[in-house]
């Protein structure tokens, strides 16, 4: 049996490919790179007997012949910021794999499309519909909202004056780490039985802006407060707003054997 992770070079395919080294052997792992330029966990991936193949989404013939011999596909989704591209290269890759005799493929979706607005997430029910137009088993993984969405808040400034301040708004948010993500999708990826499954990779319970400040302070040593003000301007917000961030869901945790990381241990990377 062997399994390939594509975008493996990225951040989400790094962490995945080091929770498979601890459960699985090596020669079961290969890494599909657009750049050859090696982190170093392929490097132990190559030092422990697995491989790492060239593939690049925009070129179909390097899929199909770094599909070779892959009995599972995790596809994660492209990072292109064009989403018209996005669905080209993820259709060019299901195409290729199913050519190749792919048997299982596992795509990192976007979670609860349903409910959310449909631009942003468009693009990952329409790749889902061509895997099941595709005869491939399936496994629908539908990461939520990164957490490091909490960067572009003003933490650390918040922390120096002593206010979080946001837009306005009835904020909640299903966030979530690529940690707890990675272990969920390698226990996937590692186990048996998930063929035909969607599974929502979301929090299971919501926080809000002033459970964010709570932590600040709790960082801190002193006291922040949330505040919220009409004027705050960023891209965010509008982003926000175009996806569920509140609906929650226990498919993470039980996919990853225990809860999620608590939002104190989620934010404290973003701290200075
Ligand atoms: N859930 C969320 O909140 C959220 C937020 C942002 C993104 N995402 C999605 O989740 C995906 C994984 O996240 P991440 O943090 O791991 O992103 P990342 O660090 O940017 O990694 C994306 C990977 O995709 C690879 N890639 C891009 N275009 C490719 C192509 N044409 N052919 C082959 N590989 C290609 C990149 O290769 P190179 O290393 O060669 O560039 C990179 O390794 C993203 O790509 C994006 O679709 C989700």
């Amino acid at each position: 049996m062997s399994m390939m992770i594509t975008g493996a070079n990225g951040q989400l395919g790094n962490l995945i490919i080091a929770n498979l080294l601890a459960k699985i052997p090596a020669t079961q792992i290969i890494a599909g790179v657009r750049n050859l330029g090696m982190s170093s966990t392929l490097e132990a991936l190559k030092d422990q007997g697995g491989e790492v193949r060239y593939m690049d989404y925009d070129i179909p013939e390097t899929c199909q012949k770094a599909f070779t011999g892959v009995n599972k596909l995790l596809l994660i989704s492209s990072s292109h910021t064009d989403d018209t591209v996005r669905l080209t290269q993820h259709t060019s890759v299901i195409n290729a794999a199913r050519k190749a005799g792919v048997e299982h493929i596992l795509y990192t979706s976007f979670a609860f499309p349903q409910t959310g607005l449909k631009i942003p997430v468009s693009v990952h029910r329409l790749t889902e519909q061509v895997i099941f137009d595709s005869d491939m088993k399936y496994t629908i993984l539908r990461n939520g909202l990164y957490i490091d969405f909490v960067d572009v808040l003003g933490l650390n400034e918040a922390i120096q004056s002593g206010v979080l301040t946001t837009r306005p708004g009835n904020w909640r948010f299903n966030a979530v780490t690529r940690s707890d993500l990675a272990q969920a999708i390698a226990n996937v990826l590692a186990g048996e039985g998930y063929e035909q499954q969607i599974y929502e990779l979301a929090a299971s319970k919501t926080w809000t802006f002033a459970d964010l400040a709570e932590v600040l302070t709790a960082f801190a040593g002193k006291t922040i407060i949330h505040s919220e003000d009409v004027s705050v301007q960023h891209w965010i917000y509008p982003f926000l707003s175009s996806i569920d961030t509140v609906s929650t869901s226990k498919d993470l945790e039980q996919l990853m054997g225990h809860p999620v990381t608590s939002l104190k241990d989620s934010i404290a990377p973003f701290l200075k």
